[in-house]
């Protein structure tokens, strides 16, 4: 078995029967997280990213794991792909997405990614009668100065 970077341990293959759960954007750097922790937890994580690289995940979860799980190359912005994908799943977590800088340089390509993205994730687990969706927010959303709970107001002033 493969030994991944930084002396981890190396999470257990899923068996046949494991219940499969999609991760969209499973090859950035919480996704890779993500699955480790899918496949410590008995599931068979699927992979849907626009990225074919598997290095980061090999690097995290063992090459033999990086290998062998399934690996649907698309774009979320695509329903079609992403239903292809989503097929015999039961869950979505759903980590596709394009981070401040990028959305900073193309704000359009930003929206479709991140919003009309994560419309199309609620729709396909809707279509599917998937049991979940989880999804990631962002610290960003308690302002700056780190207060309890979300505001409305603050939304009125973004950070940027
Ligand atoms: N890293 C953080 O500190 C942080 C904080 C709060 C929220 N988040 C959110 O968590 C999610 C994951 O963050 P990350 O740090 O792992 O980012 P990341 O950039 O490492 O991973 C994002 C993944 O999404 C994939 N992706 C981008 N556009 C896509 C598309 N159109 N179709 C399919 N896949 C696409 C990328 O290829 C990449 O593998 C993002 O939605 C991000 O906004 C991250």
């Amino acid at each position: 078995m493969s030994t991944p970077m930084h002396d981890l341990d190396v999470p257990p293959l899923p068996s046949s029967d494991a219940p499969k759960v999609l991760v969209t954007g499973a090859a950035g750097f919480i996704g890779a997280w993500t699955l480790r922790a899918l496949l410590f937890e008995g599931y068979c994580p699927v992979v849907f990213d626009l990225k074919e690289d598997r290095r980061l995940v090999a690097d995290i979860c063992g090459s033999d794991a990086a290998n062998m799980l399934h690996w649907h190359t698309g774009d979320i912005r695509n329903m079609d792909q992403l239903q292809a994908a989503a097929m015999g799943t039961e869950r979505i977590i759903h980590l596709a997405g394009m981070l401040t800088p990028g959305c900073r340089a193309n704000p359009r390509l930003g929206a479709e990614v991140n919003l009309i993205g994560l419309l199309n994730v609620f729709a396909i687990a809707q279509t599917l009668h998937q049991k979940g969706v989880l999804y990631m927010s962002s610290a960003g959303v308690y302002g700056p100065s780190g207060a309890q709970y979300p505001s409305l107001q603050r939304c009125m002033v973004p950070l940027s």
